[in-house]
Parts: C-alpha cells; sequence; structure tokens
C-alpha cells in the first residue's frame, strides 16, 4: 500500500531566481500576510555574491538546493490521465521527496496502480525516493485509528474522500520521512516548467522568510483559457476573484482599512513549513486552500486566544509570488466551479470570526449567482481536520508500514 522506491543520492545543480522583497504588508496580529511578489528572473546566472537592491533578492543555488533537500512535495490525484502526471513529475526538482496521494478509482480499471508503475518506471529511470499510497486503504486508517487521529475517516471506517483530505495525508508522510517543508503541486497540470517554477518559488520564499512559521502561495500570472478567437490569457480565475474578494473583506473588516493583498485564496500551488502545517485546523474537500488564510488568522491574527505561544512570539509569514508561466489545467466544468465557490464561501462563512456583515454579503453574492440550493439558507459548513501536531508519527509509522505489508 505504501510503497518507496530507493533512489541513489545525486547532485543537484539548481539555478538561482531572482524576485521582489514584500513590497507592502498587512499586519494582523502575529500574522503578516505579504502582497504579491513578482519574479524577474527565473535564472539570475552565477551567483558572483553581489548584493542586490534594496527592492529585489537574489536567492542562490545552495540555498534552493539545501531547501529543495529537506521538501516532500505532495501531489494529490484523483483520476487523472497518466501522461499529466508523468509531466508534472519531471519537472519537480531531483531532491525533493515526491509523495503522491491517490483517490483514483480502482474499478473497474484500477487507476492507481497505473499510477504506481509510472511512478515505479520513472523513479527507475531517474533514481529518486518516492512514496505513494490510496487514501482510502484500509491499512492506512488502521494506522490513523491507532494513533487516535480520527477526524479524517467517513462513517464507512476509512478516510473520507477529497482533496484536503488526500493533502493531510500528504503532510503526515512528510512529517514522518522528517522534511521540514511540504508544498503542495496538482496532478492536472499541462506545463512541466511551471511546475519545475513553483518548485523554485516556495523555495525562494522559505529563503527570504524570517519565521520558522511559514507559508508560500503562488499566484499565476495568467489563467490561460480557449476561446473562440483563440487562448484567451484571463488573469484570474472566476472562483478566485469570489474568494480573494471576501477574505479581503475578512481583513478589511478587522484592520479597518481596505485592502486588496489576499491574491491566493485558492491557490493549489503553495508550501508551508511543518512548524506551522502541523498547528493548523484544515477544512476538507475543495474548501482547504481558502480555509488555511482563514485559520491562521483564527490562530495568530490576535483575535482570539491561541495556545500556539511560541508562533505568536516568533511571528507567522505568509507569502504570495507571482509566476513567470501561466498555469494551464484540465477543465473541469461548470459543477466544479460551482462547488469549489461554496465550498470556498462556506469555509469563511462558519469561521468564528466572521463578523455578521460579511456573512450578508457572502450570502448576497451566492444568491445573485445561484450557488445556494432550492431551499438552503446557507452554505454547509465545511468539515474541520484536526492538527496534527500531537500524533505519534514513530508509531503511526510503525503500523502503517505492518498494514502495507500485508496490503501488497
Ligand atoms: P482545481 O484545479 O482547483 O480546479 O481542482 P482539481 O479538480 O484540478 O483538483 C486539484 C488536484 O486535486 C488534482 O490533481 C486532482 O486530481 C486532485 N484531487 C481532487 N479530488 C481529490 C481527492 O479526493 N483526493 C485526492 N488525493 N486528490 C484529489
Ligand atoms: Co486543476
Amino acid at each position: 500500500m505504501l510503497i518507496i522506491i530507493n533512489n541513489q543520492n545525486v547532485f543537484s545543480n539548481a539555478t538561482t531566481m531572482k524576485l521582489d522583497l514584500p513590497r507592502y504588508t498587512e499586519r494582523f496580529g502575529a500574522t503578516s500576510l505579504h502582497g504579491v511578489q513578482r519574479v524577474y528572473e527565473l535564472d539570475s546566472g552565477f551567483d558572483d555574491g553581489k548584493s542586490m537592491s534594496e527592492t529585489l533578492m537574489k536567492v542562490g543555488n545552495e540555498q534552493i538546493s539545501e531547501i529543495e533537500r529537506k521538501m516532500a512535495i505532495v501531489i494529490p490525484i484523483k483520476g487523472e490521465r497518466l501522461r499529466l502526471l508523468e509531466g508534472v513529475l519531471s519537472g519537480v526538482p531531483h531532491d525533493c521527496l515526491v509523495i503522491i496521494v491517490s483517490n483514483s478509482p480502482r474499478q473497474p480499471v484500477d487507476r492507481y496502480m497505473l499510477e504506481k508503475d509510472a511512478l515505479q518506471q520513472f523513479n527507475k529511470f531517474v533514481g529518486r525516493n518516492a512514496l505513494i499510497l490510496h487514501q482510502r486503504d484500509p491499512g492506512l486508517s488502521e494506522a490513523l485509528n491507532e494513533v487516535g487521529y480520527t477526524s479524517m475517516l467517513g462513517p464507512d471506517g476509512v478516510v473520507r474522500s477529497g482533496k484536503a483530505e488526500g493533502m493531510v495525508l500528504g503532510m503526515l508522510l512528510a512529517k514522518m520521512a522528517g522534511k521540514e517543508y511540504v508544498g503542495f503541486i496538482d496532478a492536472d497540470n499541462y506545463v512541466p516548467g511551471a511546475v519545475n517554477e513553483y518548485v523554485k518559488i516556495f523555495a525562494s520564499g522559505i529563503a527570504m522568510s524570517k519565521t520558522p512559521y511559514t507559508m508560500v502561495r503562488v499566484s499565476w500570472i495568467y489563467k490561460p483559457k480557449m476561446s473562440e478567437t483563440g487562448l484567451y490569457f484571463s488573469k484570474w480565475g472566476r472562483v478566485s476573484e469570489l474568494t480573494n474578494q471576501h477574505l479581503n473583506s475578512l481583513i478589511s473588516y478587522y484592520t479597518g482599512f481596505e485592502t486588496e493583498v489576499m491574491r491566493t485564496g485558492n491557490s493549489g500551488e503553495h508550501c508551508m513549513s511543518l512548524k506551522l502545517a502541523e498547528l493548523l485546523t484544515f477544512s476538507s474537500g475543495y474548501s482547504i486552500e481558502p480555509y488555511e488564510i482563514v485559520n491562521v488568522l483564527e490562530e495568530f491574527g490576535g483575535i482570539i486566544p491561541t495556545s500556539y505561544q511560541d508562533a505568536m512570539d516568533k511571528g507567522v509569514e505568509v507569502m504570495q509570488v507571482e509566476t513567470r508561466n501561466p498555469h494551464f489545467h484540465e477543465d473541469k466544468g461548470e459543477d466544479h466551479l460551482k462547488e469549489m465557490v461554496v465550498a470556498s464561501m462556506g469555509s469563511i462563512y462558519h469561521s468564528k470570526i466572521c463578523p455578521p456583515k460579511l456573512r450578508e454579503k457572502i450570502l448576497e453574492s451566492l444568491r445573485t449567482r445561484n450557488m445556494l440550493e432550492e431551499g438552503q439558507q446557507e452554505p454547509p459548513a465545511p468539515v474541520k481536520i484536526d492538527p496534527f501536531k500531537d500524533i505519534d508519527i514513530r508509531q503511526f509509522a510503525k503500523v502503517l508500514s505492518k498494514a502495507s505489508t500485508y496490503a501488497q
């Protein structure tokens, strides 16, 4: 069930990256939300040690490779085409540990088996480490039960379906593997070069961060769509626009100043230090990305008390970096968009820090778009996933490896 593919160590040859320092920052309790930073050069050449200007920063080879070695890249996948997965794998820098968490159908064709084979073949050629598991595997729920971490289990006793559930499992495996950072990349990306850029951005953001509690979110420069006249390079997805608008309202309500700082409310491509990740409560399915921001504000925004004093002392940083590569992924249609909007809005609406005025605004925008089902008064409250900081990760690993020998 859990396959570990071995690797010999090979030297990496990462390039440097040149990007903006944060130009403005919204402070919210112990949290700093930085405005979008741009990438100037994907490869800024040999690092001659000359200092940069006051507004740009060059992140060096060594530093990027060192961070990549401490990073796991989690790829959640549900029934995507294998060619796309292979492309994504080829874009992930060699030194990152790849963790694929699949919720693909196992019948009539065992798609998971195909993914495993593709990964195995890929790894044979490039010689690197990877983990893969199926999120609904009974061995996995046994291990979760064993360590008392049950908030992801459904009524049938196995882990629920949902992207968030896959991501949290990926984080557990990253922690199990002793990694310090965990990044997420969707499996349905058409452009391996973009995937590579995302990871360089993750590493550069971490290199710039001043606290161990850090998150780096990718803001796509364009999300192209097919139109009658050819490719149209749209700036914002429709879901993102709504989510960002309401996250910004939430921030403005508390600071008293209107803001547009949040641009990455739905960004699937993001990374966190495990030190931050393990403190967060997650929200299931597609509401995970916006709720990460809401939960950071709940925990570290200084509005309601927190038990995480160390993070309050050291501060939490959220960075947003705009890519150079456009984002091309599978088009999943209208119903999927609707599901994402309702889940995203629900995660803000049901937050204990969401003011009544914002609740009204959320309802209004859902109603005008006909997003609520007949008779539904409000978006459903998303199911929550507990923080994983207190899990006995060794015990989890032990049960998991025992279960996996049965499963194979
Ligand atoms: P969008 O890109 O945000 O519109 O959403 P997608 O439907 O493309 O999903 C993002 C990624 O999550 C893709 O790689 C999906 O295959 C994957 N995914 C979606 N649902 C699940 C799930 O239930 N479990 C896992 N493990 N992955 C999922
Ligand atoms: Co997608």
